[in-house]
């Protein structure tokens, strides 16, 4: 018997739990359709892998234009998107998928695109859109998870949260940039 109309009553769970038990976390209870996730997952693995390659490029070659605190900048981003990267990995494999992590097509899996850019503004404002385009798409994941699958979607809301923080820095990177032009 439940005490609730709207818990399963714990009978039901322990039944559930134990049938398809080799689809580990993903029970019976998860709504979600699992295929689509996985491929919205994926789609974000790879935003994240070039959005990892371009800060490094961005880093190093940032470096050689005398601008170390940028330079700094981007490898700390570089780094907390491989953070998200290996998250969203992670989730992957929790719910029976296979991270691809193939060079071949990251570029077309990526919402987010790898522009070398030349100069420090140049390579700041590329950032900043890819900032803003995983902003946005992100966003709409987070809107399609909705209770369906409520640890992806936290999982997106934190790394959307980062990324915000990301696109607010590179915002005042430029600003500053601007400034010291007017300088000149
Ligand atoms: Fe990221
Ligand atoms: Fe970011």
């Amino acid at each position: 018997m439940s005490n609730s109309n709207f818990l399963s009553d714990i009978q039901t769970l322990r039944d559930r739990a134990r049938q398809h038990i080799e689809a580990g976390a993903v029970t019976a209870g998860y709504s979600a359709d699992r295929d689509t996730v996985l491929k919205l997952l994926n789609e974000s693995l790879a935003t994240e892998i070039i959005c990892v390659l371009r800060y490094r490029r961005h880093h190093f070659m940032a470096k050689g234009i005398h601008s170390p605190s940028v330079a700094d900048e981007f490898l700390v981003h570089s780094n907390e998107e491989q953070g998200h990267a290996d998250r969203i990995a992670e989730r992957i494999v929790q719910l029976g998928g296979e991270p691809n992590f193939s060079p071949e097509g990251l570029t077309t899996r990526s919402h987010a695109e790898y522009i070398e850019a030349g100069s420090l503004t140049d390579m700041i404002k590329e950032n900043l859109v890819a900032e803003r385009i995983a902003i946005d798409s992100y966003s709409e994941i987070i809107r399609y998870l909705g209770d369906k699958d409520p640890t992806s979607r936290r999982m997106f809301e934190e790394i959307l949260a980062v990324e915000e923080e990301h696109a607010d820095e590179l915002a005042d990177l430029l600003t500053g940039l601007s400034e010291s032009d007017v300088k000149h």
